[in-house]
């Protein structure tokens, strides 16, 4: 399912003093197969966006009240956003928005917040009951127990513990296990790795790619962290007040420190690294992962390794 959202812009609270603009018409094509990657300094609107692509925001004309704007005499048509994911047309008030949901998993900030059943089982299969109603209870006991394992959690020995007894971590597990039951293509996740440790970050990050492909095609992350981008996506978006600066992979992206820096934001250890090394006339070539990076050292050191 590709996704492709033309001209969305989007306003907190409109016509009132509180009045926030979100969005301001972004476009962006996110093709399926894709790690993708969402930056931006904070309040840069990538939550409003990310929100949009299961419909927890609806675009206007996707309202029951909507009404086409009109073209006004000798003025340029007015723009009309628009948003599809796979065969959903989000725009269309005849958008089966249950289906979407099934098929684009939204996993928010600190999704452990949200847990609230007395065992690990009962929380995975809340979101699996939500959507299959008529599954038989073999299935999906099946379905949790995958789940469970697919996360990085003995089943046996987590499913009737209180997730609440859980590390922080592994709560979160629970948590994406939770929306990740039902298979969805789609599998959005909005500040992944956000107050974990290092070592609980990295476990995050090794969960997302298990799951990416075979588990869900597209995985779409929010995240402020740049050696993470570089590290995992295959292109990365950046988000500056409400509109987007750029869409790129990051081996061209992190190659623009001096605009990235005007926009608040930071560029990974191995852009630094090779800001540091061209500054002793040292050009290095990589597309700025770990692995990239030390590859293109040694490459210019003659091959030791
Ligand atoms: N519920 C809300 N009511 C009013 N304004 C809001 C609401 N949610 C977000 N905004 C405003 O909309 C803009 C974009 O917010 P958004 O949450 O999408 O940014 P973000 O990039 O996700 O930020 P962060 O990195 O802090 O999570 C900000 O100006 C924010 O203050
Ligand atoms: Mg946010």
């Amino acid at each position: 399912m590709t996704i492709t959202a033309e001209h969305l812009s989007y306003v907190y609270h409109p016509g009132s003093p509180f009045a926030a603009k979100a969005l301001d018409d972004v476009s962006l094509t996110i093709e399926e197969g894709e790690f993708f990657g969402i930056i931006g300094h904070t309040g840069s609107g990538k939550s409003t966006f990310v929100k949009h692509l299961n419909g927890l925001i609806r675009l206007p004309s996707s309202q029951k009240h909507y009404k086409k704007p009109k073209a006004k005499k000798g003025m340029p048509s007015p723009v009309v956003p628009s948003l599809k994911v796979g065969e959903y047309d989000l725009s269309s008030r005849k958008t089966d928005f249950y289906g979407l949901r099934k098929k684009v998993g939204m996993v928010f900030q600190y999704p452990e917040a949200q847990l609230f059943a007395e065992t690990v089982f009962e929380d995975v299969a809340f979101g699996l009951k939500n959507f299959e109603r008529d599954m038989k209870e073999k299935e999906t006991e099946a379905a949790v127990k995958a789940a469970i394992e697919v996360v990085g959690l003995d089943y046996a020995a987590v499913k009737d513990v209180s997730p609440f007894d859980l590390s922080g971590g592994q709560k979160r597990r629970v948590a994406i296990a939770g929306v990740i039951v039902t298979k969805p293509e789609i599998l959005v996740l909005d500040e992944p790795a956000a107050g974990l440790d290092p070592l609980g970050k990295k476990e995050i990050m090794a969960l997302l790619h298990r799951l990416h492909g075979d588990w869900c095609k597209t995985v779409v992350i929010v995240s402020h962290d740049m050696d993470e981008i570089a590290e995992n996506c295959t292109r990365a978006a950046v988000f500056s007040e409400g509109k987007i600066v750029y869409a790129l992979p990051p081996k061209e992206l992190f190659l623009k420190a001096d605009e990235l820096f005007a926009l608040g934001l930071d560029i990974p250890l191995t852009a630094k690294l090779r800001l540091a090394l061209l500054k002793r006339g040292i050009e290095t070539d990589c597309d700025f992962t770990v692995d990239s990076f030390v590859d293109a050292v040694l490459k210019k050191r003659g091959g030791a390794s």
